[in-house]
């Protein structure tokens, strides 16, 4: 296993990190496998992992709990722990004593090691922000219930920057692979972040799995190259090219996933692409683009609907499933994260979206499309 120092941090971090979001289960994602993912965490960790990532909230709360039972019979002292506050439950101030109290029983540890505000968006960050959030986590820190405070994120990158910049924060963790580049915090806000020396942890390296697996003609482009890597290892070596990651999760889920991921960050460093392998990934980049069905440009211009259909977003979640040949998180999307205004079955037929258009779209007969694919 590689290890790479924390940003400013005096820690070393195994270069795979275990994210503990898609265990194996029997049957909904609240069951477990227990002995199969008790197995996974101690193969890795007896294998070089020292970073095991996990959050109130996954597996419905179950997550947690199992983590706390891997790291039993000394593995705990092996690693370092992460879990979230999860600041979608946080109203006052006495909320976050509360939760992470709860959250150290179930992994029954007396301390995190690494403790982070759970996806921050514009609007968690400014309710966590003036409840106090930064405060109280240095003050966990000093009472060493926490070692290390820092914040994952999911929004845009003058957000990240804006968060970056209000704190002398230990370290972040960013969703980020070839193709997020311009997503979210993306490129610029990793080396933003890279050069305050705040570590950077990447999750979402395979894009939960879509990269792992690219559809037919993607595949083919990747098979036709000189260079034979599977897809999980190009898009794995491309996370661990950048300097400014330190670890990089993976959310495995079989102990065969497990195993590959091993050995492919033991070939994990810092610029072991040549220029020719990067220009090669930016191919397979843009050939994923390419598959787009709805010719949106996310311009808004159709905005507002006036009865509030959110008719960017349903493109792009369409868009999302025809790039990746998999409708599992679009359709989860759809049904699952949107308002019932927002989606696409809300659309009045007014047309006047259409009018608006720079790409003269039928926005109408598409959105009725749209809901047709996605809806359950
Ligand atoms: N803080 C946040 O807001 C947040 C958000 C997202 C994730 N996270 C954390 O970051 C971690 C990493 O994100 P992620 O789980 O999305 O990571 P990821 O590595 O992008 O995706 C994981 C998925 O990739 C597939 N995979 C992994 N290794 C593979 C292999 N060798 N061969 C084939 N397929 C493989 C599996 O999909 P299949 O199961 O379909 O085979 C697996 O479930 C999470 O587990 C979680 O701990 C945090």
């Amino acid at each position: 296993m590689k290890y790479r120092k924390m940003g400013k941090l005096d820690v070393k971090v195994s270069v795979l990190g275990f994210g503990a979001m898609r265990f194996p289960t029997v049957g909904e994602e609240s069951r477990i496998d227990e002995p199969k993912a008790i197995e996974m965490i101690r193969y890795a960790i007896d294998h070089g992992v020292n970073y095991v990532d996990t959050a109130y909230g996954y597996h419905g709360g179950q997550s947690e709990i199992l983590v706390g039972k891997a790291l039993k019979n000394g593995y705990r002292e092996k690693t370092y722990l992460a879990t979230k506050l999860p600041v979608w439950l946080v109203n006052k101030k006495e909320d976050m004593d509360r939760l992470l109290n709860e959250q150290l029983k179930k992994l029954d540890t007396d301390h995190i090691d690494f403790y982070l505000l759970h996806a921050l968006n514009k609007d968690f960050w400014q309710k966590i922000y003036s409840l106090g959030a930064i405060e109280w986590g240095e003050k966990m820190k000093e009472k060493g219930l926490i070692r290390y405070f820092g914040f994952s994120f999911h929004d845009d990158l003058e957000t990240f920057k804006k968060i970056i910049d209000t704190h002398d924060w230990d370290f972040c963790q960013i969703q980020y692979n070839y193709m997020d580049i311009e997503y979210q915090a993306g490129k610029e806000g990793l080396e933003y972040a890279g050069k305050k020396g705040i570590g950077i942890i990447v999750m979402e390296p395979l894009r939960g799995g879509r990269l792992a697996r690219p559809p037919k003609d993607v595949q083919e482009l990747l098979e036709k190259y000189p260079v034979k890597r599977s897809p999980v290892e190009w898009a794995l070596l491309w996370v661990w090219n950048h300097p400014e990651v330190s670890t990089a999760l993976s959310g495995m889920s079989t102990l065969e996933q497990v195993k590959e991921n091993l050995e492919i960050a033991d070939k994990a460093e810092v610029n072991i692409l040549t220029q020719e392998e990067l220009e090669f990934i930016e191919k397979i980049r843009l050939a994923f683009l390419g598959r787009k069905a709805i010719d949106c440009t996310q311009c808004r211009y159709c905005m507002p609907c006036p009865y509030g259909v959110d008719i960017p977003r349903n493109f792009y979640i369409y868009n999302e499933g025809i790039r990746y040949d998999d409708w599992g998180a679009p359709k989860w999307e759809y049904n699952n994260a949107m308002k019932i205004e927002e989606r696409a079955n809300n659309c009045q037929k007014c047309g006047i979206c259409e009018t608006k258009c720079p790409q003269g779209l039928p926005i109408r007969e598409l959105l009725e499309m749209v809901h047709k694919t996605l809806s359950y």
